[in-house]
């Protein structure tokens, strides 16, 4: 059977290169069979990402989904659930990252951070999870981040929002070592994708690329169903990048 595999943000950065990895291994390595359901809010973006992986020969279904809204990540679910009636693996990649002072940020940057990174990853998570405690099988990722336990000066709303990220992971895990659940909390630094606009640009030599965070995601999901890599801390090799 193949595996169906959700990944939010899909279009761009980290969760392009996930999506454009699982279609690679699909194709030259035959380490899994997924069917990829790519969303995001950018049709355009996903369209591309979704053209190489089925180049590739995987199988790829598009959505757009604003995962702060949360009728709309229902029907994304539901929809999936209709069509393919599992859910293997579920990606929470989708994340933004507002970089200002603490004394800048807005109520608009905390709203929009909070909304996606904190609260459309956690009704989005409890959406899925009850599918896969009743399939007792399953894996659910979080992109998370290295903010989610050090602190940076421009990064307190982001860092609040990957904190909150990080107490969904520990209370999940709870549940889902009763059903056969996997849970993976992929903490990485700086990795050169479009969040960092034109900066990426000027750090780019001491960032790691998103493919790098790609393949160690796909290769704990491809560890025996017996084993769950709980988390994984990436750095690039010369430390954090404004430490
Ligand atoms: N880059 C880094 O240095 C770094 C380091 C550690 C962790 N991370 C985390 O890694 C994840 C991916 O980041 P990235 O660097 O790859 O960012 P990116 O290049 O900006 O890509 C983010 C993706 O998320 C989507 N997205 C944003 N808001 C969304 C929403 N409300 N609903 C659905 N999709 C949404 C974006 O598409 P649309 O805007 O079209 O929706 C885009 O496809 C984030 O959670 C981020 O916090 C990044």
């Amino acid at each position: 059977m193949k595996e169906i595999i959700i990944i939010t943000g899909a279009g761009k950065g980290i969760g392009r290169a996930i999506a454009i990895d699982f279609a690679r291994r699909a194709k030259e390595k035959e380490q899994c069979n997924p069917i990829l359901i790519l969303s995001s809010r950018t049709r355009s973006d996903l369209e591309k990402v979704a053209e190489i992986c089925r180049d590739l020969g995987t199988e790829t279904v598009i959505t757009e989904t604003d995962i702060a809204d949360t009728k709309a990540t229902r029907n994304l679910i539901e929809m999936v659930m209709e069509r393919f009636g599992h859910i293997d693996c579920l990606i929470n990649n989708a994340g933004v990252g507002r970089f200002k002072s603490l004394f800048e940020m807005t109520e608009e940057d905390f709203d929009d951070t909070m909304n996606i990174n904190a609260k459309g990853t956690f009704f989005l998570t409890q959406k899925v999870f009850p599918i896969m405690e009743q399939q007792r099988s399953g894996h659910i990722f979080f992109i998370s981040s290295i903010a989610a336990e050090t602190a940076f000066k421009s990064s307190s709303v982001y860092s609040m929002s990957k904190f909150a990220q990080n107490g969904l992971i520990a209370s999940l895990r709870l549940y889902a070592r009763e059903c056969n659940v996997r849970v993976t909390n992929i903490m990485p630094g700086a990795v050169y994708t479009p969040m960092w606009g034109e900066s990426g640009e000027h750090f780019k030599n001491v960032m790691m690329m998103p493919e790098d965070i790609a393949s160690a995601t796909v290769d704990a999901y491809l560890q025996p169903g017996r084993t769950c890599v709980e988390e994984i801390v990436i750095r690039p090799t010369g430390g954090d990048i404004n430490s």
